[in-house]
């Protein structure tokens, strides 16, 4: 094919094959929220590029070199969303809706687009769902978005692969304490930081924390500790968090160094990795953002969220084997009618079962063809039945129900009986 015609290096298509998957995963997250009491929102998948800028931070890998942004017609710059907690930001305050601190328990998910080098895991477009809490700015609320992935972990039978760490990055003056002892500590040893560091060193300090470079961890060694610099709000709001995952039996490690590349935490971080992806081990990530509605010219308004990969816990479902059988098979019966008259009578039988069993997946054969060659369909279908409708079957008013998976004889089957046949069979999903 020539090149002009594929997709973009790191956009992927989700083909026929692989959307079961993707719906049950969605759908199981969708319908575990219900319970929880989040409501679905929707935004657009462009905005202005300044709310980007604003809410990540000038000086974030994300900002400075990934995000997809250009200008419209109308000379304005626009940007495709890296992430979704900004946009999320901008809608209640656009909207009103965390005024007067009202709860807002919102969920959303969708595509996002980072211009990151590709690798498995890591994607240009990749999917998020994710969650965001506002006006509620107590441990107990971290500590429920903790608990719900974990009671989703176990709803997708992945729980013994994973593994939480968390952090508290304390309030913003903390923090800001905290990063004038590190950059003192740093500038002593600033000839033996590798260049990314020293470049960070500058611009973004605590980001140094992330670094892979093995020189510049082993600096890290002897650094000031930010769970040194907490101040005592932050200290008890993470004992609070700690206590309510311990009270679920929930168990985590505590990462000093998990920073976020995201500039707009505060207190409460967490990540849940695994190491059955490879390098790209983070399936799910937050925190709370206390300071952010405010920094985007909102009333103070504590939040806090988190968004897990669709493509990495994906990966990991079909790596750990963890895809049910049930939604290999899409067909459950597969009709075959020989003749212009049989093909009649076989689509208003077959409208008549979707009358009586809404949930049955029935396919009728199309484009006619021989018994050999309709039987082939069928077969090919995964279907557990064909339903065969001849001359004979015609006259009798009948159906031959034939077993294609090895689950008895052929039945013939009165067309009236038909549904309740079928019920018995237990072929609906
Ligand atoms: P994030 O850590 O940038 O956080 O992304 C969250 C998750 O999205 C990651 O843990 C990973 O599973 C997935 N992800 C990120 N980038 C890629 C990529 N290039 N390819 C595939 N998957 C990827 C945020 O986006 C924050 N908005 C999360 C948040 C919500 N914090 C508070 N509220």
């Amino acid at each position: 094919m020539s090149k002009s015609l594929q997709a973009i290096r790191g956009m992927n298509d989700i083909l026929p094959d692989q959307s079961p998957l993707w719906r049950y995963f969605e759908g199981t997250v969708a319908g575990l929220l219900d319970t929880y009491g989040y409501r679905q929102i929707r935004t657009p998948i462009v905005e202005f590029t300044e709310l980007f800028k604003r809410s990540i931070g000038e000086v974030t890998d994300i900002v400075e070199k990934e995000m997809y942004t250009f200008e419209d017609r109308n000379g304005d710059s626009l940007t495709l969303r890296p992430e979704g907690t900004a946009a999320c930001v901008r809608a209640v305050l656009e909207h009103g809706i965390s005024g007067g601190g009202q709860v807002q328990k919102l969920w959303y998910v969708g595509p996002m687009f980072r211009h990151e080098r590709p690798q498995k895991g890591r994607y240009r477009q990749f999917h998020q769902i994710g969650l965001e809490v506002f006006n509620l700015e107590g441990p107990d609320i971290d500590a429920e978005l903790i608990v719900l992935t974990w009671r989703l972990w176990g709803l997708l039978g992945i729980r013994d692969a994973v593994k939480l760490e968390l952090n508290s990055l304390g309030t913003s003056e903390a923090r800001a304490r905290y990063r004038d002892a590190l950059v003192e500590f740093l500038t002593q040893h600033i000839a033996v930081l590798d260049e990314d560091s020293q470049r960070r060193l500058k611009t973004n300090p605590l980001r140094v924390l992330d670094t892979k470079h093995p020189e510049t961890q082993a600096i890290l060694v002897d650094a000031p500790k930010l769970a040194d610099y907490l101040d005592e709000e932050s200290r008890v709001h993470f004992e609070g968090l700690k206590a309510r995952l311990d009270a679920v039996g929930i168990p985590y490690v505590i990462n000093p160094k998990l920073v976020r590349g995201l500039d707009y935490y505060s207190k409460t971080v967490f990540e849940w990795v695994t190491d059955k992806l490879g390098a790209q081990g983070t399936v799910c990530a937050g925190g709370r953002y206390d300071g952010l509605v405010e920094q985007m010219g909102g009333k103070p308004t504590p939040g806090v969220g988190f968004a897990m990969g669709i493509e990495r816990l994906i990966l990991m479902l079909e790596t750990l084997g963890k895809v049910p059988e049930s939604i290999a098979r899409q067909v459950d019966v597969y009709l075959c009618a020989f003749g212009e008259a049989a093909e009649l009578a076989g689509l208003a039988l077959a409208e008549r079962l979707r009358d009586e069993l809404p949930t049955l997946r029935l396919q009728i054969n199309a484009g006619a063809g021989s018994f050999k060659s309709q039987f082939k369909k069928a077969d090919k279908s995964g279907a557990l039945f064909a339903l065969i409708l001849g001359d004979d079957e015609m006259a009798a008013r009948q159906v031959g129900v034939k077993p294609l998976r090895g689950q008895g004889e052929q039945q013939n089957i009165a067309w009236d009986a038909l549904a309740e046949h079928l019920a018995t069979c237990a072929v609906q999903a």
